[in-house]
């Protein structure tokens, strides 16, 4: 089938067109209603984290204006919503005590989302871990395993009867290696070793939760967000095509494997131990019965994807122990977080999903781009760059179905411009504006492209 036609047809009658949000990046009330502190409230007040000295306490109020929120979404039709739960609001020192209203301001949105028909998506874990339980060791500590584990009974317990979508974790990846080796997210701790255990408690209390999820929730649907990153070698040298399989084994295999029953990836364990770069083992945290817990079966894998990496060899950096380096190509469309515009890349990479490890079902659960946005005097923004964007991507999510793919979502990051982390409020990522002055909302020409695409149901020229 020629690129022209399968652009134009239609997505399957059961596919979702959704948009994504998390907790701590919109709802602001970081102390309202017996919140606890989370790592990134930590994070945010200590001098030189956040780009912009900015925190996420109020963000974009979502908190408050949920409701406004929801009309939002049903004016642009979207089918389904996937947001966090904060886990402080939760469990404010992370074991123990539940707070009813965090969790009475959950079940009202879900309500609220239900009675819009649009479909909940629930993440359990999107970065705002319990600053109490970081203080006992956080996620290099196997207990937060088991924390983690009693948060994911009380939230399914409670919304279990009309949320049917969860997922466990959002980008393990960034929650290991992006926070405790690179150190730029919260906690912000330099150490590969450290990252390593990490990342095994994060995919350890995926495994123990899932069971437990599906206990409290009646055709529960459990699955787990990954980040991928479609690693090109620079050259065609022998050393670059290395750095580039050492770049997506790190990114991609090191979480992907364990979860699909293959265990962590042999050539990255030797990397990882080659060199004196490790002291000791990198599979130190693993326990001989975690593998068969891991990789519990699940109903689908959540698939984040922004761009690809062009990786070059050299020596390993002191800073971040990765014996790569990455190359910017002079031709690339770059957002202003810096990554390359490649839809190519979602293509591949659903279909090497697909057909390597096969998972039954899959979800693009995030995807979109920051652009700087100049509004006119109403806030609207012509956002030609993120319209293309979206464009691109959808079309070759499509193509993806064409080939194959058990595709059944899409949801475009993000609903709204939110707190982007260690960048603060510097990168706008939304279909819709948020002017943080008065939180007002104005879609953007993006969310209308993409409100006609969910109309149509196929990808529209522009
Ligand atoms: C992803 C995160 C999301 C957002 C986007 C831009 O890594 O899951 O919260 O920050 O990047």
């Amino acid at each position: 089938m020629s690129r022209r036609m399968s652009q134009s047809a239609s997505f399957p009658d059961d596919f979702l067109f959704g948009a994504a949000t998390s907790a701590y990046q919109i709802e602001g009330a970081a102390r309202d209603d017996g919140r606890g502190e989370s790592i990134w409230d930590r994070f945010c007040d200590t001098p030189g984290r956040v780009l912009d000295g900015s925190s996420g306490a109020e963000a974009c109020d979502h908190y408050r204006r949920w409701p406004d929120d929801i009309t939002l979404m049903r004016g642009l039709g979207i089918q389904a919503y996937r947001f966090s739960v904060a886990w402080p609001r939760v469990v404010p020192s992370g074991r123990g005590v539940v707070n009813a209203r965090g969790l009475d301001f959950y079940d009202r949105l879900v309500d609220g989302l239900l009675a819009t028909r649009i479909q909940p998506f629930v993440t359990l874990y999107h970065w705002d871990l319990p600053q109490a339980l970081q203080d006992r060791g956080g996620w290099a500590a196997r207990e937060t395993s088991e924390a983690f584990v009693e948060y994911a009974d009380h939230v399914s317990r409670r919304l279990g009867d009309r949320v049917r979508d969860w997922i466990t974790h959002n980008e393990p990846w960034c929650i290991s290696i992006l926070s405790h080796a690179l150190g730029v997210h919260a906690p912000g701790i330099k150490d590969l070793r450290t990252a390593l255990a990490v990342a095994h408690h994060v995919l350890l209390s995926h495994g123990l939760a899932v069971p437990v999820i599906r206990a409290n929730v009646p055709q529960a649907r459990v699955g787990i967000t990954l980040n991928f990153e479609v690693n090109l070698p620079a050259s065609p040298s022998a050393a670059d095509h290395d750095a580039a399989r050492h770049g997506d084994g790190a990114f991609n295999r090191w979480f992907l494997d364990p979860v699909f029953g293959r265990r962590y990836p042999a050539d990255i364990v030797a990397d990882y131990e080659s060199g004196g770069r490790l002291p000791g083992s990198a599979l130190e945290a693993v326990r001989p019965d975690d593998y068969a817990i891991m990789s519990v079966p699940t109903d689908f894998l959540g698939v984040n994807y922004y761009t690809r990496q062009i990786v070059r060899s050299q020596a390993v950096r002191e800073s971040d122990n990765l014996p790569v380096t990455l190359v910017r190509s002079p031709e690339a469309e770059r957002t202003t977080m810096g990554w390359d515009v490649y839809p190519q890349g979602l293509y591949d990479l659903l279909c090497r999903l697909h057909f390597e490890y096969g998972p039954s079902a899959m979800y693009v659960t995030e995807n979109g781009s920051a652009f700087v946005d100049v509004p006119d005097r109403h806030g609207r923004v012509e956002d030609a760059p993120r319209l293309a964007y979206l464009r691109d991507h959808l079309a070759a999510a499509r193509r993806a179905i064409d080939a194959g793919v058990p595709l059944k979502g899409y949801f475009g990051w993000s609903l709204l411009d939110n707190f982007e982390w260690e960048r603060g409020y510097t990168q706008r990522f939304g279909l819709v504006r948020v002017d943080y002055a008065t939180q007002a909302r104005t879609p953007k020409a993006s969310a209308e492209y993409y409100a006609r695409v969910i109309r149509e149901r196929r990808v529209l020229d522009a």
